[in-house]
């Protein structure tokens, strides 16, 4: 088993031992490239940057797929989460195309890379269904189907699907895959290391200096590179990109059924948000595989409840023997629908980055892979100004982004005078957490299964948000840039790279059993 961002187990990190890394970086060498980041973009883009006869060292802050890699549903679409009808609108035809195009060989790549270098990883193409429920969503799915098949998606429509939902009309798009994430990325990880690639796990990069080489800090050392590439999902510190990528919790269960009727291909409901479905066979157990009810980061209090809204959903609809694995994970989801590829905004020319990948990161890693190899070793790469983190935001991607963050901003204060006391403390149920006033002062409190509390300052280290309870994850979730931390304040997902502060919670209730006698 692997650790990942979460406290509920998946499927991916309970069926996979840890990767061993087989190199050691050199501290007096110059990497062409140190990408930041082990899941699947940090690792397919030092492959392919490899491959093309480049070094590069994979700095990963703790075990590789650690983050949403470990917590992905893992479809491996053409039929991307944002339709190529809104593509159209807000890009043009001509865009709808390439994204296409771009996510095909994105598939290609990895049915390539696993053919060449053996990978187990128990890959198979599917088709992909999109279906209507109502004839309000069949007008919507018309000019879906219409779109995807100008962009070139090889799809048709039809009132069957081998899926046991009622329906009125779907989308059949063939070219569709899926595989067990881990399993990959430890493939891919293997042959970079082969082809001479360098991987150091539970290594965090705090700080980069540029003078013209790059040299990156970390407590395992200084490294040097002349260009550095982030794949941490956001980046860090305080960027454009972060008023531009909204951070969206999913939620996803792995089960067995009763009478074998495992579904081979891919399935999406046109609810909002969206449920989907498919099937993997591990160590020869099939599962069955849903997911949904998403939310934005903090947003959602109780986020158990969320798995039990998704079990009844997928009772409903299957003959469902046992839950075994419910999970969820964090995605980030562009202002305008297409992810940000290229050179970061505000940093030197040689710093890349690669994010808002939305539902479709197990596509869009490639898609990156493939274009920071070119812009990294000077080749033309049409996408790079589709993709470009600087371009001009539409502006309907722009108003709907002000239009959540006011939200945020508006949830934040609603809240600040409504917090609990002190001596409310001892009425938190083990297992609960939440956000208590003391002496004006704000604490987020947990109380673990054994009974013991610990205790944080919630601002967020990051941009000063206030930070939530998640139940489900038990972690502290900031609403506003996706930062997670553990109970006791450690990062567990970026942008924030410094824990929240301890509050020392014996002095406190000390001081007040002395204020109370
Ligand atoms: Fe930016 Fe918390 S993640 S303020």
């Amino acid at each position: 088993m692997i650790l990942r961002d979460g406290y509920t187990p998946s499927l991916w990190q309970s069926t996979v031992q840890p990767y061993v890394s087989s190199s050691k970086p050199d501290p007096a060498a110059t990497y062409d490239v140190i990408i930041v980041g082990g899941g699947i973009t940090g690792i397919s883009t030092g492959l392919m940057l490899q491959e093309a006869g480049l070094r590069c060292l994979v700095l990963e802050a703790r075990n590789l797929c650690f983050g949403t890699t470990g917590g992905t549903t893992a479809h491996l679409n053409t039929l991307l989460d944002t339709p190529y009808s809104t593509i159209e609108k807000k890009f043009s035809a001509t865009a709808a195309k390439q994204v296409a195009a771009a996510s095909a060989a994105a598939i290609a790549t990895v049915r390539r890379n696993i053919d060449q270098h053996g990978i187990q990883c128990g890959f198979k193409e599917a088709d992909a269904y999109l279906f209507a429920q109502t004839k309000q969503q069949q007008k919507e799915l018309a000019d879906i189907f219409e779109a995807t098949a100008k962009a070139g998606v090889s799809v048709s429509l039809t009132d069957a699907i081998p899926f046991p939902f009622t329906l009125v009309q779907a989308i059949k798009a063939g070219g569709q895959a899926k595989f067990h994430p881990v399993d990959y990325v430890h493939g891919i990880a293997t042959a970079f290391e082969k082809a001479g690639g360098c991987i150091l796990q539970e290594c965090r990069v705090t700080a980069l200096e540029h003078s013209p080489i790059t040299t990156v800090t970390t407590p395992q050392g200084k490294f040097k590179a002349g260009h550095i590439v982030y794949a941490t999902h956001i980046p860090p510190g305080i960027n454009l990109l972060h008023l531009r990528c909204s951070p969206y919790r999913s939620y996803a269960m792995a089960c067995l059924l009763d009478n074998e009727a495992y579904p081979q291909d891919l399935a999406y409901d046109m609810e909002d948000p969206y449920n989907y479905y498919r099937t993997q066979t591990i160590n020869c157990v099939d599962y069955l595989i849903a997911g949904g009810k998403d939310h934005r980061t903090g947003e959602e209090v109780n986020t158990e409840h969320l798995f039990t809204e998704l079990e009844a959903t997928v009772r409903t609809n299957f003959n469902v023997k046992e839950v075994v694995y419910r999970w969820s994970s964090q995605y980030f989801e562009p202002a305008d629908g297409l992810p940000y590829i290229g050179h970061l905004p505000g940093q030197p020319s040689n710093v890349f980055v690669a994010t808002g990948f939305g539902g479709n990161g197990m596509t869009y890693s490639h898609v990156a892979a493939r274009v920071l190899t070119d812009m990294i070793t000077g080749k033309d790469n049409e996408l790079s100004s589709l993709f470009s983190p600087s371009r001009i935001k539409p502006i309907a991607g722009f108003t709907e982004f002000v239009a959540h963050n006011a939200g945020v901003a508006a949830n934040f204060a609603g809240k600040l005078f409504s917090a609990e006391k002190l001596h409310e403390l001892v009425e938190l149920a083990p297992g609960e957490g939440k956000i208590v006033q003391h002496e004006g002062k704000k604490m987020g409190l947990f109380k673990d299964e054994g009974g013991q509390l610990h205790a944080v300052n919630p601002t967020c280290t990051h941009m000063k948000c206030e930070v939530k309870w998640n139940a489900a994850e038990q972690s502290w979730d900031c609403p506003c840039h996706g930062a997670r931390y553990d109970c006791d304040g450690k990062v567990i997902t970026g942008p924030a790279d410094h824990s929240l502060e301890q509050i020392n919670l014996a002095a406190l209730e000390e001081k007040a059993r002395s204020a109370a006698s």
